[in-house]
């Protein structure tokens, strides 16, 4: 492609870093005409060099106002720098080398609330997008979720699409909403994927510690899950995890690598935006909690000298694979359903009307979430987008046949000192969740004791009745 009356470059890429690089190849890969720049030239020359055939694609830059001059206007220029003030001080460098009509799409993982605003403050049209699939995606083809004015994703689209992952033929790459909305989007899927994989890695515990399965029994476990619901790149790569040995011990990787795991706050973000909006997503915030408490390993060395060692070793068939497999299933259910949920709160609170189906399709190739399932829920969530996703006759399905699974590994695992806490989460959501008379009744009523903030009655119409509690009388209304 290119733009061969010019000799300019169809888009711009600044920072030349793990992800930006696989993406500019990805772009250069396909036919475009690509002005690359990055902070240390030195990067930028061994980017060019191991570049090879995709070279001559690609015009290196070693300031911004020679990466702005090497590209054909309306300028499209991608940053993939560090989220944070560093996306502001680039944009803010930029400004003034821009003309109008040029784009400038921030496709680091920022946080929304920082996207809704540089859309405001932007002199030029601000694109954010989330882009999923780590280094490997954004060189073979990422999930990409776009935010921002809805003519200026169109104009970049193509160049989005085609280098996005593909789905039967269909790029996973499209416009989620206005301002910060791709950002959310990708938020959520983060806030997703912290939770499918804490609840593979408790599941993971109860074979370790509850069945006492080795790290090479586990593999063929997880193998053949893939094959079935559970078919998906996280239970594909756990399987390949589980697989491998310490090349220096020989033992199991896994069981050399210290249990503390990382994060980057995308999950925490996801819990707290949850929070703002009032949505309810407790096995995500079980998942981002359990992050937290990997980071407490000294309390948690500390706890098992005051408390003696859980967990313990399960009775002989207490729980059977399947039974495993079932709480993976039905758990995953719930966290998606809260996800889809968030995401419907989230359109609402900003506006976006977002598609929940649109954004269950960009999901199913290209990220780390992908899987089979994800092309079910696109199609529960097109016939019925006003329902909990477990309700959909497809899903509300396949909990009936799964929640015994979970309520039992749950159960068990509990029972036994297995720290379980996404599964546990994800089957008090169920259950609240088809609980049609529930016990916030008693809440109200403790409010209206201690603050007079009055509650609705069963029986009547209207709000703010109150009751006479000291004296242990009926209700009555102020405000009916
Ligand atoms: N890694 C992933 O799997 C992944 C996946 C999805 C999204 N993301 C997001 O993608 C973005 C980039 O991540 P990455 O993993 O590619 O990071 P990275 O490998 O650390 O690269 C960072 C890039 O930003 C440049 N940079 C850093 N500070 C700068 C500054 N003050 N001014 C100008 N340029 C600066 C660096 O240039 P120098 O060479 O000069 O240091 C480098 O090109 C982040 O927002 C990240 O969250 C990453």
């Amino acid at each position: 492609m290119g733009t061969p009356s010019t000799g300019l470059a169809d888009i711009g890429l600044i920072g030349l870093g793990t992800m930006g690089a696989m993406l500019a190849l990805n772009i250069a890969e396909k036919g475009f005409a690509i002005a690359v720049h990055n902070r240390t030239t030195a990067r930028t020359d061994s980017f060019m060099a191991e570049a090879g055939e995709l070279a001559a694609r690609i015009t290196p830059a070693v300031d911004l106002a020679g990466l702005v001059s090497a590209i054909a206007r309306p300028r499209k220029i991608i940053l993939m720098v560090p989220a944070g003030p560093i996306v502001d001080q680039q944009i803010e460098a930029l400004t003034p080398l821009l003309q109008d009509g040029d784009m400038i799409i921030d496709a680091g993982n920022a946080n929304f609330n920082d996207t809704q605003r540089r859309a405001k403050t932007t002199q030029h049209a601000f694109i954010g997008i989330g882009v999923s699939g780590g280094a490997e995606g954004a060189r073979r083809g990422p999930s990409i979720m776009g935010g921002g004015p809805r003519a200026a994703w169109d104009a970049v689209a193509p160049i989005l699409q085609a280098i996005a992952a593909r789905f039967n033929g269909q790029p996973c790459a499209a416009w989620m909403g206005p301002g910060g909305a791709g950002h959310f989007v990708k938020t959520v899927h983060n806030g997703i994927e912290y939770a499918d994989m804490q609840l593979i890695a408790e599941v993971y515990g109860v074979m370790r510690d509850g069945m006492g399965l080795q790290a090479g029994q586990i593999a063929p476990v997880f193998e053949a899950w893939n094959h079935g619901p559970l078919q998906s790149y996280l239970i594909e790569i756990s399987a390949s995890v589980a697989a491998t040995p310490d090349p220096d011990s020989g033992a199991p990787m896994l069981d050399v690598i210290l249990d503390r795991a990382g994060q980057k706050g995308t999950g925490r973000w996801t819990a707290i935006e949850a929070q703002h909006l009032g949505a309810p997503i407790p096995v995500i915030e079980a998942a981002v909690a359990a992050r937290n408490m990997s980071g407490a390993l000294q309390t948690r060395r500390d706890g098992q000298s005051v408390f003696g060692a859980a967990p313990l070793r399960l009775p002989d068939r207490a729980l059977k694979l399947n039974d495993l497999e079932s709480a993976l299933i039905a758990g995953k259910i719930t966290c998606y359903a809260q996800g889809f949920g968030l995401l419907d709160a989230a359109s609402a609170a900003f506006d976006w009307a977002l598609s929940l189906p649109a954004i269950a399709e960009v999901w199913r190739a290209g990220c780390i979430i992908r899987s089979a399932m994800l092309d079910d829920m696109a199609r529960a969530l097109g016939q019925d987008r006003d329902r909990n996703m477990m309700q959909a006759p497809f899903f509300a399905d396949l909990m009936r046949r799964h929640e015994a699974g979970l309520r039992k590994t749950a159960a068990t695992a509990m029972m036994h000192g297995l720290p379980v806490p996404a599964l546990t989460a994800a089957l008090a959501y169920f259950d609240t969740m088809r609980t049609a008379r529930g016990t916030a009744n008693m809440i109200q009523a403790q409010r209206d004791f201690f603050g007079a903030h009055g509650f609705e009655r069963l029986d009547r119409d209207g709000r703010g009745f109150h009751a006479d509690w000291a004296q242990g009388g009926a209700g009555h209304a102020d405000d009916p």
